[in-house]
């Protein structure tokens, strides 16, 4: 090969070692496709512009449509990076008087901002995707265990009686604020940051938002300098990732705890465990141990990310090299786990009578014993939390008779003589009826709870359609770009 990029400033080549160090060809594979449309966009807008003649251009055209049917495996892996070795594959082909033209106006540099943004954008859609199936696996899981009871906890501690729908819903409504945040990273993630040149943009009469509007891109960074450089929309979403999967550990936590023998509360498909290769009976929940352990990649990806970012002079530096590929490792990382999360929610077996049974235990419904007395015999709250709390140290079934004699201690007289009755004391213990009652919004109440899950399903249907949208958005522009470079070929053909 006579290497296109040294062979004029360069006389020595990089031994295996240093090329091993500095080429980034084995992450590129994330970027190829991306590249291609990049290089087609750029050579019809030369072309429109008078930069290159249509013959050269619809030569190009065609051999980038091959290159594009080759894939990247027939791309020469000694050069540095896939760009060049790209144009290098397209001068082979078409010849250097003519491939030769194809990077006029152009860098490396805005080259490889624009093609990560392709690829980011694409991965965040379908990471929207994801979440959204996510969201409707828990919103349907809860659907079904609207009346399963359940001890909620703070501290792991039994606090009050929830229902599980309750508890699920929560996950959805913290993942429902990610998919936001996906979206929010996705509109500053589109946009192009091509015409850009080096960093200085270039003498040449380019026209950026003709190759903005041809890769389906929001809207230009139009500062040539910050468009080369920055890549805070790696750190964005790979912030973004990175609560996700915090997220997903801690439902992943909660389903290793759930799984133990001292919980018994659900049961994951065999499908997510593994067995022990000594202790043949065990069942582990391998992948939620997994998942709550790849949460680690997603924080160390965004870490090494700011790390390298860090202290950058303006404007491209080498260094950004290395932050591309933290970014496809928490992206592959998050939506996969993304994934596998919906579908460990969705097969899990629930034990609702073992969840039900443990609803009561600990003295949940304490918090309803102490509201009743103050609704009831019109005792401060924090009087009767005093009275209960004395109780608690029983049974956890208290008596009127047994209330009666603590509130004589601590009040000087009983709740009895206040109003306060048995029954209202049984209803109180009702874990149940504690729950019935908690009907204000966001309550675990069958109704409330009822309502919430409507409200979601018509949330997720209207995000999918939204989805939908920016995604045949950039499909529109793609087709229009194929057809655009098809349109050119044909012409010299005639
Ligand atoms: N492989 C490089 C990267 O990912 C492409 C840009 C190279 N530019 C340069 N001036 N060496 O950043």
């Amino acid at each position: 090969m006579s290497d296109i990029l040294r062979r004029g400033r360069l006389s020595s080549t990089p031994d295996k070692d240093i090329m091993d160090f500095t080429s980034s060809m084995a992450a590129d594979k994330w970027i190829f496709e991306a590249d291609v449309l990049v290089d087609m966009a750029h050579s019809i807008m030369l072309k429109e512009q008078g930069i290159i003649k249509e013959e050269d251009c619809s030569a190009i055209l065609q051999g980038l449509f091959k290159i594009k049917g080759e894939g990247i495996e027939a791309l020469d892996y000694s050069y540095e990076d896939i760009h060049i070795s790209l144009e290098a594959r397209l001068i082979d082909m078409v010849g250097e008087e003519v491939g030769g033209r194809m990077h006029s106006g152009r860098s490396r540099n805005d080259e490889v901002a624009t093609c990560i943004r392709i690829r980011l954008r694409d991965e965040l859609l379908s990471l929207m995707e994801e979440l959204v199936a996510l969201r409707a696996s828990l919103i349907d899981k809860a659907a079904d265990n609207i009346n399963t009871l359940m001890p909620g906890f703070t501290h792991l501690q039994h606090a009050q009686p929830t229902t599980l729908a309750h508890h699920l819903i929560a996950h959805s409504d913290a993942l429902s604020r990610d998919t936001a945040r996906v979206s929010d990273a996705f509109s500053r993630v589109n946009k192009s940051p091509l015409g850009a040149a080096a960093f200085a943009s270039t003498g040449f009469d380019l026209n950026r938002e003709r190759t903005c509007s041809l890769l389906g891109f929001g809207g230009i960074i139009e500062n040539s300098m910050d468009a080369v450089s920055s890549r805070d929309f790696l750190i964005e979403s790979a912030s973004v990732m990175a609560n996700i999967m915090i997220n997903l550990s801690k439902m992943a936590e909660e389903i290793v705890i759930w799984s133990s023998t001292e919980f018994n509360f659900i049961e994951l498909d065999d499908m997510y465990a593994s067995t022990s290769s000594i202790m043949p009976q065990k069942k582990n929940p391998d992948t939620a141990e997994l998942m709550r352990g790849k949460s680690g990649v997603a924080v160390g990806s965004l870490m090494t990310l700011l790390t390298i970012c860090k202290g950058l002079p303006l404007s491209y530096n080498r260094d950004l090299q290395e932050a591309t590929p933290n970014a496809w490792r928490s992206v592959e990382t998050t939506r996969s786990a993304v994934r596998i999360m919906a579908g460990m929610i969705g097969t899990m077996k629930v034990n609702v009578e073992v969840m039900a049974a443990q609803s009561s235990t600990g003295f949940t419904t304490a918090t309803e014993l102490a509201d009743t007395m103050v609704r009831a015999a019109g005792i401060p709250f924090r009087t009767a939390h005093q009275i209960v709390g004395v109780l608690a140290k029983g049974d956890g079934n208290p008596s009127l008779a047994e209330i009666d004699e603590v509130a004589q201690d601590v009040l000087g007289g009983s709740l009895s003589s206040r109003g306060l009755t048995a029954e209202m004391i049984t209803e109180a213990l009702d874990p149940i009826l504690n729950i019935n009652k908690r009907n204000v919004t966001g309550g675990p109440a069958p109704d409330e709870i009822s309502r919430a899950i409507a409200a979601r399903e018509d949330t997720l249907e209207e995000e999918k359609f939204a989805i939908a949208e920016l995604n045949i958005r950039i499909e529109n522009s793609l087709s229009r770009l194929f057809a655009a470079a098809q349109e050119c070929i044909d012409q010299q053909g005639k």
